[in-house]
């Protein structure tokens, strides 16, 4: 019977094919090859899986398409997985790259167009203050609260998009501290909720689908995660209403977003992050750095140490 660690196989075969691509400017080549790996990888699992957030639909994405089936039988889960979370960062060597995967009972993961999310994510002490709708300085306040800091030691991690002009001076005039990222919300996300990480919120539009995986994991983590779908066109608006999304104004709570309790998060790192360690190569070994959180709350680091048995294929 499948374990809830060995899914960690998975993330760890998309971070050492990804990381090879590290730096190379290639950013569908670091993401081909993860896909590819993640693929065979859940392909020899004993579970039957269905991909719920992909790499798109069939008709644009040859693997780990939307409704692909997937496993060598067992129990009906649904997946939710993206290769390479920061592609941009991979092909240009930045950090915070994470291979990302999260499986719940069938039915668990909400089907998120690929569209975006407004988000809020915060850990565990903080996570009944605040709300994605309460003024920004609201939200700081209830967090420095919680955590007993003064505003100013609070830092929040903002994509750093044009499109966030008014939030980030919404922050700095709270007087919190802003880490801005290229790239990489997942990451940021579920970083609110591990203390070491210096990181408290996460806030601003990113991808629905990053949405749901982070969710998935801060769910198992103890914080708060909420969300609202900010279609970019009418075009998304009316896809997302296809799918039967209903008011899209909505706000998705956490467990609109995971409806499951018994669901499996991992990630492995494949450049270093404020979370995890990226892959790292010597002699004919590689180490990979993954986290795995369950619903218990469990939360594994785990490091492991892969003999390459054949000689890595070149890269040109
Ligand atoms: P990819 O790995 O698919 O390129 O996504 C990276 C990412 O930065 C996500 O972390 C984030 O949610 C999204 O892209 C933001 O989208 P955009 O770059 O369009 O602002």
């Amino acid at each position: 019977m499948v374990r809830s660690l060995d899914f960690v196989t998975v993330t760890e075969s998309a971070a050492l094919a990804a990381s090879r691509w590290m730096g190379r400017g290639e950013r569908d080549a670091a993401d081909g090859s993860a896909v590819e790996q993640m693929r065979e990888a859940l392909g020899q699992m004993e579970i039957s899986g269905r991909i719920v957030i992909g790499e798109g639909e069939r008709d644009e994405a040859p693997m780990l398409f939307i409704g692909e089936e997937l496993g060598a039988g067992g129990r009906a889960v649904d997946i939710a997985v993206d290769p390479v979370e920061g592609t941009n960062l991979v092909a240009n060597g930045l950090p915070n790259s994470i291979a990302v995967m999260a499986i719940a009972e069938r039915g668990g993961l909400l089907h998120a167009p690929d569209s975006y999310m407004q988000k809020l994510a915060v850990g565990p002490k903080a996570a009944p203050y605040v709300h994605i709708d309460a003024p920004v300085r609201e939200n700081l306040e209830a967090v420095a609260n919680a955590l007993e800091k003064p505003i100013n030691d609070v830092c929040v991690v903002i994509l750093d998009r044009p499109r966030h002009a008014d939030l980030i001076a919404a922050v700095r005039s709270a007087g919190a501290r802003i880490k801005l990222i290229s790239d990489g919300d997942v990451d940021a996300c579920i970083a609110t909720t591990i203390e070491s990480t210096g990181v408290h919120v996460a806030m601003g539009i990113g991808g629905a689908p990053e949405g749901v995986l982070a969710a998935a994991a801060i769910k198992c983590l103890g914080g708060n995660f909420m969300g609202r779908l900010k279609p970019r066109n009418a075009e998304e608006a009316a896809r997302a209403q296809a799918m039967g999304f209903g008011d899209l104004d909505r706000v998705l709570m956490i467990d609109d977003l995971v409806k499951s309790n018994e669901v499996v998060f991992c990630a492995t790192g494949i450049t270093d992050g404020d979370l995890l360690r990226g892959v790292r190569f010597f002699g004919n070994h590689a180490r990979t750095h993954s986290i795995i959180v369950q619903a218990t709350g469990t939360v594994r680091f785990v490091e492991s140490t892969h003999r390459l048995t054949a000689r890595p294929r070149a890269v040109r």
